[in-house]
């Protein structure tokens, strides 16, 4: 079969194909072990079969690096160490050429030409060490579904009273939050606790489903006292409003508001380090006692840079101060918005963990994710609108990028999350049994006595 029959032969990815192509890894999770490059191509699903086909092939694979200028006869040609299916199509393992750099293959120059000879709609690529290159041939997005939370149902019972509270015995691991599900089909699991969460997105980008899935997947600590949630709505309190006064601690929809609430924040964090100086300790773990502060700043550019000139400054202050030093003391910003400029999120570089969600722009991209995170395969500008809650996350420590996608809190399963998760707070209920109270009783034995003046 020519490689021209195989290119026209290849169909366009739909829903069908993806279902038929989870099946077909189910049934057989490895690439087939047929030998012959024909064999293997046959074999493999239609979307995939051109690259299946080049990629069995030495002789066409390095006629492809030929043509890209990415081998050459006199000069030799790269590796394919190996490849194998994946729910997204074909990852591919290349040892690079002497004298290469990861630059030259991720550029989008080469990525798209890839793409292009591959006939699949996307390639990224990533190092995976300092010879070594990861391409992956993108047919199937395993994300386009939208994954309705179920954290109520699935919460674990409270601990037992005589049991001591700890994020164990309520079944939250703070450390890895279920928030949604990475697009090889895993879960996606946030580190909140250590971290500083940045959530950038265009509007309707999904950036209310991100923060509603980490409230939601810290529920049974927040329920336990664990986890005190400080909610910044600078809208108004139209999105958050229905946990106001039960579900966060503190609850603030202008900045004045909220601005006392982050300097109250700063004043427990300071008092929080000076204790753990005294008594040696170098890192909190929640306690009912000393609670993770999950500091929640929904919209911050209404803080940043739509509130007056004396607030955006006061701002800037006490948010650098949260960021700087709250990690040590269990203190957590998840801050969300809409452009990711260093105007409107001062303090960017102090975030431990950044989600970049849909942007209308490829420089948007760069703001969250830093320069060159685009070769390395965070495609920001790149998201459907219609798959609000994708987007790619980076952590501080790894060069690469998780693409993911948050769960879908609906209004319903926020006021589930509200209801079952709200700690019980002051707590009125009688603290004796008092089933056998007479209110005629004073004590005398004796209830008859007459009326009583008012
Ligand atoms: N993870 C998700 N899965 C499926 N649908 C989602 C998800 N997240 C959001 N949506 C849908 O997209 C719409 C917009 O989402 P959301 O309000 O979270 O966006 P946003 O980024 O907070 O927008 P804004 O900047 O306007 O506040 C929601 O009404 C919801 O229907
Ligand atoms: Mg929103």
């Amino acid at each position: 079969m020519t490689l021209e029959t195989l290119l026209v032969a290849t169909g366009a990815v739909t829903g069908t194909g993806v279902l038929a192509w989870w099946r077909y890894l189910d049934a057989t999770t490895l690439r087939p072990t047929t030998q012959t490059a024909e064999q293997i191509t046959a074999a493999a699903p239609p979307a995939l079969r051109p690259a299946a086909f080049i990629l069995s092939d030495p002789a066409q694979s390095n006629l492809m690096f030929e043509a890209l200028e990415l081998g050459h006869h006199d000069r030799g040609f790269p590796h394919i160490a190996r490849w194998d299916y994946t729910p997204h199509g074909i990852d591919v393992e290349v040892q690079m050429l002497g004298g290469q750099k990861l630059g030259d293959w991720t550029s989008e120059d080469t990525t798209e030409t890839l793409a292009t000879y591959f006939a699949v709609p996307s390639v990224t690529a990533v190092g995976t060490d300092p010879s070594h290159v990861r391409l992956s041939l993108r047919v199937f997005d395993t994300l386009t579904d939208s994954i309705p939370t179920d954290v109520v149902s699935c919460a674990e019972q409270e601990a037992a009273p005589e049991q001591q509270v700890t994020p164990e015995s309520v079944g939250v691991d703070l450390e890895a939050v279920p928030v949604g599900v990475a697009e090889d089909g895993s879960p996606w699991l946030l580190r909140v606790l250590g971290s500083q969460i940045l959530v950038a997105g265009a509007t309707g980008s999904g950036k209310g489903s991100v923060l509603h899935s980490i409230i939601g997947g810290l529920g049974p600590a927040i329920r336990a006292g664990l986890v005190d949630v400080w909610m910044c709505d600078p809208k108004g309190g139209a999105e958050f409003g229905s946990g106001a006064d039960r579900l966060f601690v503190r609850f603030g929809v202008d900045a004045a508001t909220i601005l006392g609430m982050l300097s109250e924040a700063v004043e427990l964090m300071d008092e929080r380090l000076v204790r753990m100086r005294r008594s040696g300790t170098r890192k909190l773990y929640p306690t009912t006692d000393e609670p993770l502060m999950l500091i929640v700043i929904d919209e911050a550019a209404a803080l940043s840079s739509y509130a007056s000139r004396e607030e955006q400054n006061e701002f800037r202050r006490l948010s650098g101060l949260l960021l700087s030093k709250g990690r040590a003391a269990a203190v957590v910003v998840v801050a969300a918005l809409q452009d990711p400029s260093k105007e409107t999120m001062p303090n960017r570089q102090l975030f431990s963990v950044r989600i970049g969600l849909r942007l209308d722009e490829p420089t948007q991209t760069a703001m969250v994710h830093g320069q060159g995170a685009r070769d390395r395969g965070a495609r920001c500008d790149q998201i459907s609108e219609l798959t609000p809650g994708v987007g790619y996350v980076g952590e501080d420590g790894t060069t690469g990028f998780k693409r993911v996608r948050a769960f879908w809190v609906s209004d319903d399963a926020v006021d589930a999350i509200v209801d079952a998760f709200s700690p019980a707070g002051v707590d009125t209920a009688p603290a004796a049994d008092y089933s056998g109270f007479d209110p005629d009783d004073l004590g005398d034995g004796n209830t008859d006595h007459g009326p009583v003046a008012a």
